[in-house]
This record gives C-alpha cells, sequence and structure tokens, in this order.
C-alpha cells in the first residue's frame, strides 16, 4: 500500500498564520501536524508516501526532506492551486500506479491510530473504505449512510438534515477503482473535484464501498481554536523530560518537558507544558498546556494554554491564555506610566484585550 498525503490547500481558516506558512507545519506538542501524520502512515507500514504541495511546497520539503529521517520515501508533488480532494488523485496518478493506497489529509490529527482499519480494508478489500467518527452536529461534514454491516448506502455532503451522526474524516483507502471515479465527476458548485463526490460515484456504480468507525481522538487543525484544543490533548500524554537547564529558584510541576539547550530562571512551570530548545524563561509562569517553541524569550510573564512558535518572545504581559503566537512574534508592554495598547496588527489577525 501506498500513501497519499496532502498538504497542499488554501488554509484560510487558519489565517494570520496560513500567510506565512503552510498550515500543516503548525506545531502540535512543538512538532508539525504533517510530521505526526507521517509517523501515523508509517505505522501502518506504508513506507511510499506522495506528498501534495501547493505554492509553499519549498517550506515543507524542508521540513520532511526526503523522509528518510522519519522513516518514509518522500516523492512530492506538485498542485498548481486547490483545485479539491479528488483533484490530487489525479495528479498522483502516476506515482500511485495501480496500487492500493490511504488518502490522508495533512492537517488531520487522528493520535489513536488507524492501523485495525487499514488491516481491515487490507482483509477485505473493497473498492473504498472511508472513516466515520460520530459528530454532534454533522451538518458541515460529509455524512455516509450505513447498511447493517458498514456498508456505505449513500454519501451526502454538508446535509441540512443529517440521516446518521457518522461523518467522513480525513481519512481514506483506495484500491484502484478510485480513479475511474475520479475521471467520471464534474467540479462541484465551489469548483472542486470533491472526494465525496467520487466515492458516492463508486457507490452508485455498485461498488462495494465500506466505513469503519474511528471512535479515538480526532482533530481536523483547520481553525486556532482546533489546533489549541488539539495541543492540549496531545500535551496530556507527556512524558516529563528535562534535558535543559532550570535553576535552584524555579519550580517545575507535572508533565514538563524542558529541552536540550533551553533555561529556566526564577520560574514556574506547570505542566503538561514544553519549553523547547534553546528558550530562556525567566521571572516566568508557564502553563499548564502550554508550548513553547525553539529559541523563544518568556520573561516577567504569565503563559498558560498557548502556544508560542519558535523564536516568539513575551516580555511583560501577565495573563495571556488561549492564545497561538507565531514565528519571531513579540508581545510586551508600552512601558512605565503608559496607559493605552500598541498593536501592530496583520491581515486577519484577531486580538482580545481584557475588558
Ligand atoms: P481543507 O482544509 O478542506 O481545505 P483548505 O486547505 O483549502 O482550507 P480552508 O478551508 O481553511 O481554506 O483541506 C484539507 C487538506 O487537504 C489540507 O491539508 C489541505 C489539503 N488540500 C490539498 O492538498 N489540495 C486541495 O486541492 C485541497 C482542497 C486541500
Amino acid at each position: 500500500m501506498k500513501a497519499l498525503v496532502l498538504a497542499g490547500g488554501s488554509g484560510t481558516r487558519l489565517r494570520p498564520f496560513s500567510y506565512s506558512m503552510p498550515k500543516q507545519l503548525i506545531p502540535i506538542a512543538n512538532t508539525p501536524v504533517l510530521v505526526h501524520v507521517l509517523d501515523s502512515v508509517r505505522e501502518l507500514g506504508v513506507s511510499e508516501v506522495g506528498v501534495i504541495v501547493g505554492d509553499r511546497g519549498h517550506e515543507i520539503e524542508a521540513v520532511l526532506g526526503d523522509g528518510a529521517r522519519l522513516g518514509v520515501r518522500v516523492t512530492y508533488i506538485p498542485q498548481d492551486a486547490p483545485r479539491g480532494l479528488a483533484h490530487t488523485v489525479s495528479i498522483a496518478r502516476d506515482f500511485l500506479g495501480d496500487d492500493d493506497f490511504v488518502m490522508y489529509l495533512g492537517d488531520n490529527m487522528l493520535p489513536d491510530g488507524v492501523a485495525e482499519i487499514a488491516e481491515e480494508f487490507t482483509r477485505k478489500r473493497p473498492a473504498a473504505q472511508v472513516v466515520v467518527h460520530k459528530v454532534p452536529d454533522p451538518r458541515s461534514f460529509g455524512v455516509a449512510e450505513l447498511g447493517p454491516d458498514g456498508e456505505v448506502l449513500r454519501l451526502v455532503e454538508k446535509p441540512p438534515q443529517p440521516r446518521s451522526d457518522m461523518a467522513l474524516i480525513g481519512v481514506y483507502f483506495f484500491t484502484a477503482a478510485i480513479h475511474e471515479a475520479v475521471a467520471a465527476i464534474a467540479p462541484s458548485a465551489r469548483g472542486e473535484l470533491e472526494i465525496t463526490d467520487a466515492v458516492q460515484w463508486l457507490v452508485a456504480s455498485g461498488a462495494d464501498v465500506r466505513a469503519s468507525l474511528y471512535d479515538g481522538y480526532w482533530k481536523d487543525t483547520g481553525r486556532v481554536e482546533d489546533v489549541l484544543e488539539c495541543n492540549n490533548h496531545l500535551l496530556d500524554g507527556l512524558a516529563p523530560r528535562v534535558d535543559g537547564q532550570v535553576d535552584a529558584d524555579s519550580v517545575l510541576v507535572g508533565q514538563v518537558v524542558i529541552e536540550a539547550g533551553a533555561r529556566v530562571v526564577r520560574s514556574r512551570i506547570e505542566g503538561p507544558a514544553l519549553i523547547g530548545a534553546g528558550t530562556v524563561v525567566q521571572d516566568s509562569h508557564v502553563g499548564p498546556y502550554t508550548s513553547v517553541g525553539r529559541d523563544c524569550a518568556v520573561t516577567d510573564s504569565r503563559l498558560e494554554g498557548s502556544i508560542a512558535l519558535d523564536e516568539a518572545s513575551v516580555t511583560g504581559v501577565r495573563g495571556l491564555r488561549d492564545s497561538l503566537i507565531g514565528r519571531a512574534a513579540s508581545i510586551g508592554t508600552t512601558g512605565p506610566g503608559t496607559d493605552h495598547h500598541c498593536l501592530v496588527v496583520g491581515d486577519h489577525t484577531r486580538v482580545e484585550v481584557a475588558a
């Protein structure tokens, strides 16, 4: 089996971050989402991975390289514009050949793994096997209507009145039968070739299409609140480790990781929390549920439930919570005796100050 990992797209829901980086490189527990995805693919025993990339492909290549570090072989497949999930299958045709493959959305996190579902697909080998997850409100998803043995009777995209709570999530298993389906469908109203339409085409043509329930933790990291929530979930499983320096005036509580080259001075780090390599935390209280990237500076501040990307700095701000701080961004104070805020706010940025 091969894998097709989708790391193109436009990422409009994750602005402003997606202006300056592919959203699939946003770190969750200090590791890019896409690296978590490739780990999950490798755990299926798959080593040939095609990665769909858009106009920021070079940044993805800089992180994944040829894949050797992650135990896979990566082939990059450029997509000229986000023309839909099914479009990626058509441009990957030469890479995929007639092999079975798992299609994995590069911004989806399924940390409990899909090994059992992959095994079921390999054993029964239906034309396609989709992965479904029970969601409270399926109206914004592709929804599967299932028969008694998990056979898909119908797939409906964003139904106003869903007939089941089984939403399609970001992993699909396909045989080569999908290629005929992708060639047969037309772009949807939003102008994209939809994978739901291709799978529904298979169902309508009488092919065996099955669904498997994934009942572990799942998150589409498409929005800031999803990134933060997923980070909280992964930090809950953090194995404590101190490779950096912690001075005698600092306290570490609970599951805390201090990476090599990080320094904690006169501070309290409350787990779960992760302090990246080269970062300096001084006179501050960090955590719980916080990951700070590499080479950051947190000084005289209070940071909780947040993620700071590499080289960010926070100085003199006591009360930052549920925040996502971009690469080399700086948050500070306007200085003694002042009572105003001073902001340099980029496009589509969101700032919330205490009322
Ligand atoms: P989405 O999150 O559905 O689409 P998007 O990236 O355009 O995001 P937004 O809605 O915020 O604008 O895409 C799911 C995954 O598939 C994501 O990793 C991007 C990737 N993708 C491609 O590689 N090519 C495509 O043509 C599309 C639509 C998505």
